[in-house]
């Protein structure tokens, strides 16, 4: 084929597809937050929740995502366009969001690498804490941007870009679903090997007696289904046109629903491996410390970066254990990383009509300058604190409400529903309807509370010219990018007719 963009790619099947579904959704949100967020929402008790979450939001917003890119056969901008023309902007405003996150998640793997690496020393000496954020890091005193380099930080964070982009490059079924079904399968192996050495551990029973026993109060408090609605949403990638991207490469007569029950169930079941690892590993540190497994639970940066070294530094096999958390994170992280970077290779292919390799270039190496430039110096944690927090509550939070409230208005939703349940192996009817409605009232909610809490007071402390760049500039930059962009002339667009495409249908 050209370089030019003739015939949309596709997976060559549904495996494939599902592996690279899952390879988005398994990343750092399985490992590092999960666990902490169940522990700290009711620990056994957030099973209720978190299950209502899955079933009720996870998997039918899933569904929609699928069905938004395969009945419409596009990337975010180019699909919402086929709903209808004036919805190109929100296309595009998710494909703006995907780039702020990708310019950060980079950098974490960036660093989970590295660590991968210093756990054949344990390089971080006697005190994780200082050495993350002093020496490896080496973070400014106050929150700030500044062009002083910090190569341990910059060169494993080039290495990441560099390996997404030729990922990408390679293309859908050679680059994106190849490489989920090698990392994923190799993720769980790993994974299966650190939970059975996490579980080895004096006090691991500590550890998991303080995950799995129930509070069942915490279930009257709507800050736990907030937090239960919050992880579902981040850790399956649904609101980020992941799926809709990933769902437009699938042949047409794909099994959606059966596909969509196989990846929310695999997710959450990885998430639950990982609460165990952890939190075994959690309990050995207490133990050890001889505290309470309350006062060493962390999730993030502080789990991954400063409670892992110290577990590391004292457990039996604390090497084997530290490689393999780590490689886990990058390995887990990658494919997730590789599917965010996705949905805007394929947006600049489909408006411009790029090749392959140009479109990677094109938008690859751009990014690449920032992030480097911009986490490969002393200006790092805060940035990405803000940008982070910022980014889920305006770009994914509220693209997943406007997605619900413009697939109803223009009266999308049934048109659907009938796409899904016309080669699904189940069909979806008035439940489906019921969850998308309640979900959309639950992302309502958590977009209003989290803006009264984020204009109420400054978050994490930081000075009002920090947040008004990073935080509320980069929110209205997201709107002000996605305006703009549509506002762009398409090259050749072709005529498409949704209707004909869902009757006409295909072979397998
Ligand atoms: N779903 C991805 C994660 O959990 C983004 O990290």
């Amino acid at each position: 084929m050209s370089e030019q963009q003739e015939q949309r790619a596709t997976f060559s099947s549904r495996k494939a597809f599902i592996f690279a579904a899952i390879g988005s959704a398994v990343g750092l949100g399985n490992i590092w937050r999960f666990p902490y967020v169940a522990y700290d929402n009711g620990g056994g008790a957030f099973v209720i929740p978190y299950l209502v979450a899955l079933l009720t939001a996870g998997i039918p917003l899933l569904l929609l995502e699928y069905a938004i890119g395969h009945r419409y056969r596009g990337s975010p901008p180019l699909a919402f366009r086929r709903v209808r023309k004036w919805l190109e902007p929100l296309g595009w405003w998710n494909v703006m969001t995907n780039v702020v996150i990708c310019i950060y998640y980079a950098v974490i793997l960036g660093w989970a690498a590295s660590y991968t690496w210093f756990s054949f020393t344990a390089a971080w000496g006697a005190d994780p804490q200082a050495f993350f954020y002093n020496d490896y890091l080496r973070m400014a005193k106050d929150p700030g941007v500044s062009l002083d380099m910090v190569w341990p930080v910059f060169l494993p964070l080039l290495g990441v870009w560099l390996f997404t982009i030729a990922i990408i490059v390679l293309g859908v079924q050679k680059g994106v679903a190849r490489s989920s079904a090698v990392f994923m399968p190799l993720l769980v192996i790993m994974f299966l090997i650190m939970v059975g050495v996490a579980l080895t551990l004096p006090g691991a029973a500590k550890g998991l007696d303080a995950l799995f026993t129930p509070d069942w109060s915490k279930l009257g408090d709507s800050g736990v289904w907030i937090a239960a609605y919050g992880q579902i949403f981040f850790s399956l990638s649904i609101c980020f046109g992941i799926m809709v991207t990933y769902s437009s490469y699938l042949k047409k007569k794909s099994d959606l629903a059966g596909t969509g029950l196989v990846v929310g169930f695999a997710n959450s079941s990885f998430e639950v491996l990982a609460g165990i690892g952890v939190f075994a590993a959690l309990g050995f540190m207490a133990q050890a410390a001889g505290k309470e497994v309350s006062e060493v639970a962390a999730s993030g940066l502080g789990l991954a970066f400063v409670a892992f070294p110290t577990i590391i530094n004292q457990a039996p096999f604390g090497t084997l254990l530290g490689l393999l958390f780590f490689a886990s994170l990058v390995f887990a992280g990658i494919t997730s990383m590789i599917s965010i970077v996705e949905v805007i290779v394929a947006a600049v292919q489909d408006k411009w009509r790029l090749g392959r390799v140009s479109a990677t270039l094109a938008v690859g190496i751009p990014m690449m300058i920032v992030s480097s430039l911009l986490f490969g110096t002393t200006t790092g944690l805060p940035v990405l604190d803000v940008l982070d927090k910022f980014v889920n509550a305006y770009g994914i939070v509220a693209s997943g409400f406007l997605y619900v409230l413009l697939m109803a208005a223009t009266k999308t939703l049934p048109k659907l529903a009938a796409h899904i349940n016309g080669i699904s192996s189940f069909k979806v009817g008035k439940i489906w309807y019921a969850c998308v409605a309640a979900t959309f009232g639950i992302l309502g909610y958590m977009l209003v509370s989290d803006s009264i809490s984020l204009l109420d007071k400054n978050y994490g402390g930081y000075p009002d010219w920090f947040l008004n760049i990073f935080g509320w500039g980069m929110s209205l930059a997201l709107v002000a990018g996605g305006l703009l962009l549509s506002a762009l002339p398409w090259k050749k667009e072709e005529p498409f007719d949704a209707d004909a495409e869902d009757v006409k249908g295909d072979e397998k």
